[in-house]
């Protein structure tokens, strides 16, 4: 089999691409490793910058996202028992984020792809990509198969293997947090209408939610934490507690989950015919919400790149392109590693760690000019 673009992985960054050579008629090929039930249910990010909204609504698959979608204007901070709201949309130029599950986006690509009848094989794991002749090897229904492709985008998430296929002359640089997340989903009406970054002793909380029926909720806790030690009761005593919540709040848990917490970056992002995309190429801990947002803003500049190449034999912007995403990430990898730094409390932090914490927490929200600054990082800065 040939095409011209050969996409590994179908989650946002995968599909996005795939979705945005369609229409400028250029022809790809998606491989996916699971089952399309199996993408369309994994529980992950729930925030939407506001260019990513005008991105999937300029692609013409925001339809259900603007009619679903939750548009928030501010965030709130807890610390010290105090509520405090970063006013999001007035202190960034009228911009604002949307609450809308990662899965809804990726059902609302695959519908997409599907109903243009394009390409796009669940259960097939690409095993080998040869980065300088454009050549996916994987497995499909039995069989090993090869996919030869002018450019193949890696958009095969963190333990995907393109990556692997970029050589060893690339540079990866990496960064591990003493602490994860255990996410739960919850049938229970949000306590609040917008999230909660909660900054606590016992450590950090966050209230998210994802329709008015259901809480998107995360704990921090330790990366080989036991689920087993969790039982609900304790979920929902530790959830009350650090986001200063009273009893009511409760409900069936639906999904819980740990993540481990990770900065990562590779550099450069391309090699010879392949490209990484998202979270093959780059990690944030998620306080900053931005994981998925980087995954669509670098499909954005990787199709606007390959119309140049292949429409307008214009080679320029595959050329630009690792550089023109890496400005990007490292604003958002800067942006995550510092709220993750903020709100979290370190198994060995002592006093002095705990009042600088404070004192931060203090200053955004009593500093017009702090709190913009986190204020336009969270909704997403354009290409600084
Ligand atoms: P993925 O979504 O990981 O997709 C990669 C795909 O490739 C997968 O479907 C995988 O099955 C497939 N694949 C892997 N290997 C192969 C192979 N060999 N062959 C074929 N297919 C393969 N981000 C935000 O922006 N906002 C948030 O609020 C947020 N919250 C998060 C909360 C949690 C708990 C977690 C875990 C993540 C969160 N993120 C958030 C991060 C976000 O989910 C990721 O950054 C996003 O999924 C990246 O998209 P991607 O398409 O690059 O990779
Ligand atoms: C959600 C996830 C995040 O990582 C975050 O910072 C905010 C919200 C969510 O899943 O809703």
């Amino acid at each position: 089999m040939r095409t011209q673009v050969g996409i590994v992985g179908a989650g946002p960054a995968g599909l996005l691409l795939a979705h945005l050579l369609h229409r400028e008629g250029i022809e790809s090929v998606v491989l996916e490793d699971r089952s399309r039930e199996y993408v369309e249910h994994r529980v992950r990010a729930g925030v939407l910058e506001q260019g990513s909204v005008d991105l999937l609504a300029a692609a013409g698959v925001g339809e259900r996202l603007q009619r679903e979608g939750l548009v928030h204007h501010g965030i709130w901070l807890r610390f010290d028992g105090e509520n405090h709201r970063i006013p999001l949309t007035e202190l960034s130029g009228g911009r604002s984020i949307t609450v809308y599950g990662q899965q809804e986006v990726v059902k609302d690509l695959i519908a997409a792809r599907l109903a243009a009848d394009l390409p796009l094989l669940f259960e097939a794991e690409a095993i080998g990509v040869d980065a300088g002749s454009g050549t996916i090897r994987y497995r499909h229904a039995g069989d090993e198969r090869e996919l030869e492709c002018d450019v193949v985008a890696g958009c095969d998430g963190f333990h995907g293997v393109c990556r692997d296929a970029l050589g060893t002359v690339v540079r990866p640089f990496t960064r591990e947090y003493p602490f994860a997340w255990l996410g739960v989903l919850a049938e229970v009406a949000p306590a609040s209408d917008e999230l909660i970054y909660a900054w606590n002793e016992r450590g950090f909380a966050l209230h998210s939610m994802r329709t008015p029926e259901i809480s998107r909720l995360y704990l921090q806790c330790r990366p080989d934490e036991d689920l087993a030690e969790w039982p609900e009761e304790r979920i929902w005593s530790e959830l009350q507690l650090r986001l200063g919540l009273d009893e009511s709040f409760r409900g069936a848990i639906l999904e819980q989950a740990v993540s481990p917490m990770r900065s990562f970056v590779v550099e450069p992002m391309q090699s010879e015919r392949l490209f990484l995309a998202g979270d093959a190429a780059h990690i944030v801990p998620p306080t900053g919400a931005k994981g998925m947002n980087l995954a669509l803003a670098d499909v954005a500049v990787l199709a606007r790149a390959l119309v140049g190449r292949f429409r307008d034999g214009d080679g320029d912007g595959l050329t630009a392109y690792s550089e023109t995403c890496l400005r990007r990430v490292w604003r958002a990898e800067h942006f995550s590693w510092w709220m993750t730094s903020m709100l979290h409390v370190g198994a060995d932090a002592d006093e002095f760690d705990r009042r600088l914490q404070l004192s931060q927490l203090r200053y955004v929200t009593s500093s017009r000019a702090a709190a913009t600054s986190l204020a336009e990082n969270y909704v997403g800065l354009e290409t600084v």
